[in-house]
């Protein structure tokens, strides 16, 4: 059965807020939505929130996040013309990768977001983020770097921040597939710049 959509925030914040689909909600703080400009152009998902995320209710406030937003100081990308969200809305115990039942629980919320800021490109953070947008088929290791275009939307899929605290070499890439994502930015007059 087709879920019903919300057609304002307003409406679809009520929904999120208290949500008890799935067993994230036993130890969760607080729901982490969004952050940035749900005018946004481009998009950003990640996978879920962190312990900090958990904490301040914010996606990408903790050492990847932080990580993320030096990357963007350095490409001159203004991280609040961004709208950014998560495959899960809370955290998964000891930053686990999210379930299945989990995931998909959540998902409706987040389809309902990518309608609502309508953004024309949506950059899928880590495997987590590929798997459940695009499908299961899809490995992170072969698709980041590449665009993918699917119903109107052009996806770029990159590692996750987190991937790049524990291994160096994958700064170059996020930095790369990054400043293809400025370059598509151009063509298409979008503005993510300080
Ligand atoms: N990692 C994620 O995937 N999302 C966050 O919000 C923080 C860390």
């Amino acid at each position: 059965m087709e879920h019903y959509m919300c057609k304002t925030w307003d409406e679809l914040e009520a929904e999120i807020k208290g949500c008890k689909k799935c067993k994230l909600c036993q130890n969760r703080t607080n729901i982490v939505i969004e952050d940035g400009n749900r005018n946004a152009d481009v998009m950003l998902i990640g996978e879920g929130p962190g312990a900090d995320e958990d904490r301040q209710g914010v996606p990408f406030v903790g050492r990847a996040g932080q990580l993320m937003n030096k990357a963007f100081e350095g490409l001159g990308i203004d991280r609040s013309k961004l709208y950014i969200a998560n495959i899960v809305k809370c955290r998964p115990p000891n930053n686990r990768v999210p379930q299945e039942d989990e995931a998909q629980a959540c998902l409706d919320y987040l389809r309902n977001q990518v309608l609502l800021v309508s953004p024309k490109i949506i950059v899928l953070m880590g495997s987590t983020a590929l798997k459940n947008i695009l499908g299961a088929e899809h490995k992170i290791t072969t698709s980041r770097g590449s665009w993918i275009e699917k119903k109107g939307i052009l996806y770029m899929p990159t590692w996750h921040p987190a991937a790049l605290l524990r291994d160096d070499t994958k700064k170059i890439d996020f930095w790369h597939d990054f400043e293809k994502i400025i370059a598509k930015c151009d063509e298409l007059q979008i503005d993510i710049s300080k």
